[in-house]
C-alpha cells in the first residue's frame, strides 16, 4: 500500500468521518423530526438504533473499506471475488450510490437556506425580530423558486468544486478549526436559548417518552435518521474507509463518531426547543423549524447578527464536509468503472443531482398544493425523497452486515479488528442477527403502512 492512498494523518479518518456525520443530519433533521413525532419516544428508538444497530454497522462499513481499498461499488466486486460469494451482494454498492444521489439532491437544497441565513445574520436584518417576523421571512424564502434555486446551485457547485479537484482530503485542517468551533457557538447559543426560552420545557419534551405514542412511520423515521445522521449505509463510510490507516482502532474509531455525532444532535435539540416552547411555536413545525428558531436566539444576543453570521457559516461548513461525502463514492465509482476523468465523473454525479432537487425546491412553492403528486404519493416530492432514503439507507445498512458478518472469516474480522475474541463474538452476533433483525422488524411493521 502507497503512501498516498491513505490520510496523510493516522487521526484523519476520524475527522473526515465525523465531518461526514455531523452535519444538517444533527442541527437541521434531528429537531424537525423529533418534533413532528412527539418527541421522546422518537429520541429512544432513534438512540437504541444508534448504539445497538448503528455502531456495529459503523465498524462492518469501515473494515469492508479498509479490506478492499477500493471505492464501494468495485470494493464489493473485489471482496465478492474473493470470497466467491454471490455478485447480489454489489447491490450494497448500487444501492449506496442511488441513496448519496437522492440525498445530495435535498440536502443541497436545505444547506441553500443556511446560505440565505448567513446573509440575513450579516446584514442585521433579523437583528431584534420576535417569532412571527422571523417566521415570515421563512416563508418568504420558501415562496421564491428562483430564490432557492440560486442558493440550491451555489451550493452543490462548491462542493462539486471541491471533490472535482480533489481538495476534499486536503481540507482536514479545515475541519480541525471547523468542528470544535461549531461545538462552541452552539454551546453558546443553547446558554441563550435557555436564558430566553424554556429549556425545562424542552427537557421534558425530549427525554420523557410514551412509546405508544410513536406513529408506525415515526418508527421508519426514527431508524432512518440513525443511518442518516450517521452517514451510515451507503458506501459514504466505506469510501473514506478505503483509505484509513491499517493500525487505526476501528471500535474506538466508530464509538467516537457516534459520540459525537449524538452530542451534537442533543445540543441542537435542547437549544432549538427551549426556543419553541419559550417562544410559544409549534414544534411540529416540519423542515423550517431550525430557522425559524434559531435566529430568535440571535436576535437577542450582544453581538447576535455577527454570531449568527458566523453560526451559519459553521453549519455550511458542516453541511459541506458532509455534501462531499456523498460525492465522493459515486465519482470514484464513475472514475474507476468508466474510466472518466475525475472532473467529468464528479459533474455527471452532480448535475443530475442537482436537476433532481428541482423536485424539492417546488416542493415548498410550485407543487406544495400539487394535487396530482400528493395523490399518487400521499405526500410531498421532498417527503417522498425522504422515504426513500429511510428505506434505503437501513436496507444497505442490513446487507452490509449481513455481508461483514456471514462473509467475512474470522482470521479477516481479526486482523482488521485486532480486538479480544469476546467483543469479536458479540460484534459479530450484532451485524449476524440484531441488527438485520431490527432492520427487517421496523421494516415489517411500517412499510405497508406507508404504502398508499
Ligand atoms: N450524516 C450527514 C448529516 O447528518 O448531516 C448526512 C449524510 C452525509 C448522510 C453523508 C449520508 C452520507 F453519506
Ligand atoms: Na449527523
Amino acid at each position: 500500500m502507497s503512501t498516498h492512498n491513505v490520510w496523510t494523518h493516522k487521526g484523519t479518518f476520524l475527522l473526515a468521518a465525523v465531518g461526514s456525520a455531523v452535519g444538517l443530519g444533527n442541527l437541521w433533521r434531528f429537531p424537525y423530526l423529533t418534533g413532528e413525532n412527539g418527541g421522546g419516544a422518537f429520541i429512544l428508538i432513534y438512540a437504541l438504533t444508534i448504539f445497538a444497530v448503528g455502531i456495529p454497522i459503523l465498524i462492518a462499513e469501515i473494515m469492508l473499506g479498509r479490506n478492499s481499498r477500493r471505492s464501494p461499488i468495485m470494493g464489493m466486486r473485489f471482496l465478492t471475488s474473493t470470497h466467491k460469494t454471490s455478485r447480489g451482494w454489489e447491490t450494497i454498492g448500487w444501492l449506496g450510490a442511488a441513496s448519496a444521489f437522492i440525498i445530495l439532491s435535498f440536502y443541497s437544497v436545505i444547506a441553500g437556506w443556511a446560505l440565505h441565513y448567513t446573509g440575513l445574520m450579516l446584514t442585521g436584518s433579523l437583528d431584534g425580530a420576535d417569532a412571527e417576523t422571523i417566521g415570515a421571512s421563512f416563508d418568504a424564502l420558501l415562496a421564491s423558486p428562483p430564490l432557492l434555486t440560486l442558493y440550491h446551485t451555489l451550493f452543490i457547485g462548491a462542493s462539486a468544486l471541491i471533490v472535482g479537484l480533489g481538495i476534499h482530503r486536503g481540507i482536514e485542517n479545515g475541519l480541525r478549526v471547523l468542528m470544535p468551533a461549531l461545538f462552541v457557538i452552539l454551546m453558546v447559543v443553547l446558554v441563550y436559548s435557555a436564558a430566553i426560552g424554556d429549556l425545562s420545557a424542552a427537557a421534558t419534551f425530549l427525554f420523557t417518552f410514551n412509546v405508544a405514542d410513536l406513529s408506525l412511520e415515526g418508527w421508519l423515521q426514527a431508524m432512518g435518521q440513525s443511518f442518516f445522521t450517521l452517514s451510515l449505509g451507503m458506501g459514504a463510510i466505506m469510501a473514506y474507509g478505503a483509505y484509513m490507516s491499517s493500525d487505526a482502532s476501528l471500535t474506538r474509531t466508530a464509538f467516537a463518531i457516534a459520540v459525537v455525532d449524538t452530542a451534537v444532535a442533543m445540543i441542537a435539540g435542547l437549544a432549538i426547543f427551549a426556543l419553541v416552547f419559550g417562544a410559544g411555536l409549534d414544534p411540529g413545525e416540519g423542515p423550517g423549524l431550525m430557522f425559524v428558531t434559531l435566529p430568535l436566539a440571535f436576535a437577542e444576543m450582544p453581538a447576535g447578527p455577527l454570531l449568527g453570521g458566523v453560526f451559519f457559516i459553521l453549519v455550511l461548513g458542516a453541511a459541506i464536509s458532509s455534501s462531499i461525502s456523498l460525492i465522493e463514492p459515486v465519482a470514484a465509482f464513475l472514475v474507476e468503472r468508466f474510466d472518466l476523468e475525475r472532473p467529468q465523473a464528479v459533474s455527471a454525479m452532480v448535475i443530475a443531482s442537482w436537476a433532481l432537487g428541482l423536485l424539492t425546491v417546488f416542493s415548498f412553492n410550485l407543487m406544495a398544493e400539487d394535487t396530482l403528486f400528493h395523490t399518487l404519493f400521499g405526500r410531498s416530492a421532498f417527503g417522498l425523497l425522504e422515504l426513500l432514503t429511510n428505506i434505503f439507507m437501513p436496507l444497505g445498512g442490513m446487507l452490509i452486515a449481513l455481508f461483514a458478518g456471514w462473509a467475512l472469516t474470522h482470521g479477516e474480522v481479526m486482523k482488521e479488528m485486532r480486538t479480544n475474541e469476546s467483543w469479536f463474538r458479540l460484534w459479530r452476533f450484532l451485524v449476524r442477527f440484531i441488527a438485520p433483525a431490527a432492520v427487517a422488524f421496523v421494516f415489517l411493521r411500517t412499510i405497508p403502512q406507508v404504502e398508499g
